[in-house]
């Protein structure tokens, strides 16, 4: 097989990839506690709570962090999108600087969506044991709403998951681009054929991006403590 001459380009930050696989761990704990229930169900919100933080912060970041996070950086028209789609039906690599503009609308969805279900998740309840802190806010028919809703989202979320999971394969196996490697790393492997070769973009301080998660979990769970007292 042809090999390409490539070159490092720093393309995410470590807060984003920190976040990135979190989320993933996260995800996969909140699926298991709640298929275990009982007390895991305790644990479940507890870590909920810190999921529904952690979406918070890399919405903030969308707007103030690194270059590449930033939603005005990678949210593409959709025509944008469709070109990328026409571009995939040719041959060779494609890298781009951070999401490429049709990956940027499921990032959207997935991130929409984690928001979507934790918040419902505030008001979810098993009838027995366990309630949300927001569920005494609401009637009795709100809540049996979003509690169906929690169930049921988050069935869209498992399928968006497996549509994310199958098209970074599909970059892997039919485009020869290693986006799990920069998700890890933080670099891609950019292919010095395709010209130009991108300047590195500006990066923000991880302390910053610490100092507003720190924030936003403190607001997160004593706003919810003051809430369920009300
Ligand atoms: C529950 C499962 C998952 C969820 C909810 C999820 C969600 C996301 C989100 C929200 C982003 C955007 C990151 C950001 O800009 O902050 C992203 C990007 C990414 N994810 Fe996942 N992810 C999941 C599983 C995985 C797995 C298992 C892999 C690896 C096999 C993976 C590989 C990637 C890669 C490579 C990117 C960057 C894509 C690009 O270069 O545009 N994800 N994911
Ligand atoms: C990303 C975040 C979350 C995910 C992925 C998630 C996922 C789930 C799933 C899959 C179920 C079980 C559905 C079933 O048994 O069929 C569930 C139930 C539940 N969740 Fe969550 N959840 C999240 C956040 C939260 C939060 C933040 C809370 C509250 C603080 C919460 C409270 C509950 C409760 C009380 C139930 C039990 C409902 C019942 O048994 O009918 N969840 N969640």
């Amino acid at each position: 097989m042809k090999t390409t001459a490539t070159t490092p380009v720093k393309i995410w930050d470590l807060p984003t990839r920190i976040f990135h696989w979190t989320l993933v761990l996260g995800i996969g704990f909140m699926w298991l506690s709640a298929e275990l229930g009982g007390l895991w169900m305790d644990w479940h919100m507890q870590v909920g709570i810190f999921m529904l933080a952690l979406i918070i912060f890399r919405i903030i970041w969308g707007f103030v962090g690194s270059d590449t996070s930033q939603f005005g950086f990678f949210i593409k028209s959709p025509v944008n999108s469709i070109h990328h789609l026409k571009a995939l039906k040719e041959g060779g690599t494609l890298y781009h600087v951070g999401h490429n503009p049709l990956g940027a609308w499921m990032v959207v969805f997935l991130l929409a969506g984690i928001l979507f279900q934790a918040l419902t998740g505030l008001f979810a309840n098993d009838d027995i044991l366990v309630e949300g802190p927001l569920y005494g806010l609401v009637s009795e028919s709100t809540a049996k709403a979003l509690n169906g809703l929690h169930h049921w989202w988050f069935n869209v979320l498992l399928l968006a998951a497996v549509v994310h999971i199958l098209s970074v394969g599909f970059y892997k196996i039919r485009k020869r681009t290693n986006l799990i490697k920069a998700m890890v790393s933080g670099s891609e492997d950019w292919p010095v054929d395709q010209q130009p070769i991108p300047t590195t973009p500006k990066f923000k301080s991880p302390w910053l991006a610490l100092s507003i998660f720190v924030v936003c979990y403190g607001v997160v769970y004593f706003g919810l403590e003051a809430l369920s007292r009300l």
